[in-house]
C-alpha cells in the first residue's frame, strides 16, 4: 500500500500483526463474541445481566448505541443499555462507571464491552497511522459483592486540541460530504509524535496518582495492564514505574492498538494464562483521544 517496512514497524511500534474484521463483521458481532466468552467463563445466562455498557469509538451507527444491538443480539432486549465514548480511555471509564453503578445498588451485574472496527476508519494510504490499528472485542462481567474489587479511579481529559488525534469529519463541525470522503477526512488521523509524549508522561503519572488514591504503593501492585498504543510507550514509562517489566501486561505485538478493546483484551488474556490471581491488585491504565486519560486500583476478585 505505501513505502514501509516490517522492520520499522516492529522497531518502532512493537506490533508483529494485527486483527482485521470482516467486511460483514461489525463492531457488535465482534461484542457479542467477546460477551459470549464472558458469560460462558463466569458460568451466566445472558438473562442475568441487569445493564451493557460498550465502549467504543467505531459504532455500528452513529446511533443507535452499539450496546442496544448487542442486547438483542444476547437475547435480552429490554434491558439498559448505552455506548461510553471516550476513546483509548473507554474501558477504563467504563469500569468506574459500571462499578459505580453495581456498588451504589442500582444494578446487581452489568457487562462491559470494549470493542472496535478501527480497519473501518483507517486511512489506509497515511503510513503513519495504517500501520498502528486493529480490530478487536474484550468483555467482563462486574457483579456486587461484599468484598469491592474497586480501589481508586483517577480520570481527566482535555479537550483544547482535539485535532491531536481524531477523525475530522462526520460530526457536526464537519459533515461528511463526498469532498470529505475523498480527502480521506472520514478517517483517523493524528499528530504521533505529540500523542506519543503525552502517553508516556500520562502513564507514569495517572498510574502514580491511581495507586497513591487507593493508599497503596508500587510494591503492592501486582499487574499492570495498559492501554497497547506503542511498545516504545510502555518501555519509556516503564523506566519511571517503580515496577518490575515483567509485572506489565504487554500483547501489542499481536494485535496492535485496538483503542477501547485493548485494555480488555490484555485483562482477558492475563487471565487466560494463569497470571491474575484472585486478590491480586491491578492497575488499569488507558490514555488517547480526547485527549483523555484515566487509572483505576482494582482488586481481582476471581
Ligand atoms: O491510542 C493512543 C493514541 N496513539 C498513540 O499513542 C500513538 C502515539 N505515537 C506513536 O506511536 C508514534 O509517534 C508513531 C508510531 C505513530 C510514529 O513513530 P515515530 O517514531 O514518532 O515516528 P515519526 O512520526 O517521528 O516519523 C519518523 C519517520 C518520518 O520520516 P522522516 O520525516 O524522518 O523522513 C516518517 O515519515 O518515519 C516515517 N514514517 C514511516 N516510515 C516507514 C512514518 N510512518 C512510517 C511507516 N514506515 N509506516
Amino acid at each position: 500500500m505505501f513505502e514501509t517496512s516490517d522492520e520499522w514497524i516492529q522497531s518502532r511500534t512493537g506490533m508483529r500483526e494485527r486483527r482485521i474484521g470482516r467486511e460483514d463483521e461489525n463492531t457488535s458481532d465482534m461484542a457479542l463474541a467477546a460477551s459470549l466468552v464472558a458469560l460462558d467463563r463466569a458460568g451466566l445466562q445472558p438473562s442475568d445481566i441487569d445493564c451493557i455498557i460498550v465502549a467504543t469509538v467505531t459504532p455500528d451507527f452513529v446511533f443507535p448505541a452499539t450496546a442496544c444491538i448487542l442486547g438483542s443480539k444476547l437475547g435480552i432486549e429490554g434491558k439498559p443499555g448505552f455506548d461510553l465514548e471516550i476513546a483509548c480511555s473507554g474501558f477504563i471509564y467504563g469500569l468506574t462507571v459500571a462499578s459505580s453503578m453495581v456498588r451504589s445498588g442500582l444494578f446487581r451485574r452489568i457487562l462491559l464491552v470494549g470493542a472496535e472496527k478501527l480497519s473501518s476508519v483507517t486511512n489506509y494510504e497515511d503510513r503513519a497511522t495504517a500501520i498502528l490499528f486493529g480490530d478487536g472485542a474484550g468483555a467482563a462481567i462486574l457483579e456486587a459483592s461484599d468484598e469491592d474489587s474497586f480501589l481508586s479511579a483517577e480520570l481527566g481529559a482535555n479537550g483544547a486540541d482535539p485535532t491531536a488525534l481524531y477523525i475530522p469529519a462526520g460530526g457536526t463541525r464537519e459533515p461528511l460530504t463526498k469532498d470529505a470522503i475523498d480527502a480521506r477526512r472520514g478517517k483517523i488521523a493524528q499528530n504521533g509524535r505529540e500523542v506519543f509524549k503525552f502517553a508516556v508522561n500520562t502513564l507514569i503519572s495517572v498510574s502514580d496518582k491511581a495507586i497513591a488514591k487507593a493508599g497503596l504503593t508500587y510494591a503492592d501492585i501486582d499487574w499492570l495492564i495498559p492501554h497497547q498504543a506503542n511498545r516504545r510507550i510502555i518501555d519509556a514509562a516503564a523506566k519511571h514505574l517503580d515496577l518490575p517489566p515483567e509485572k506489565i501486561v504487554i500483547n501489542i505485538d499481536r494485535y496492535g492498538n485496538t483503542s477501547a478493546a485493548s485494555v480488555p483484551i490484555a485483562m482477558s488474556e492475563a487471565w487466560e494464562s494463569g497470571k491474575l490471581k484472585k486478590g491480586d491488585t491491578i492497575i488499569f491504565v488507558g490514555f488517547g483521544g480526547g485527549l483523555s486519560w484515566g487509572a483505576l486500583a482494582w482488586k481481582w476478585a476471581i
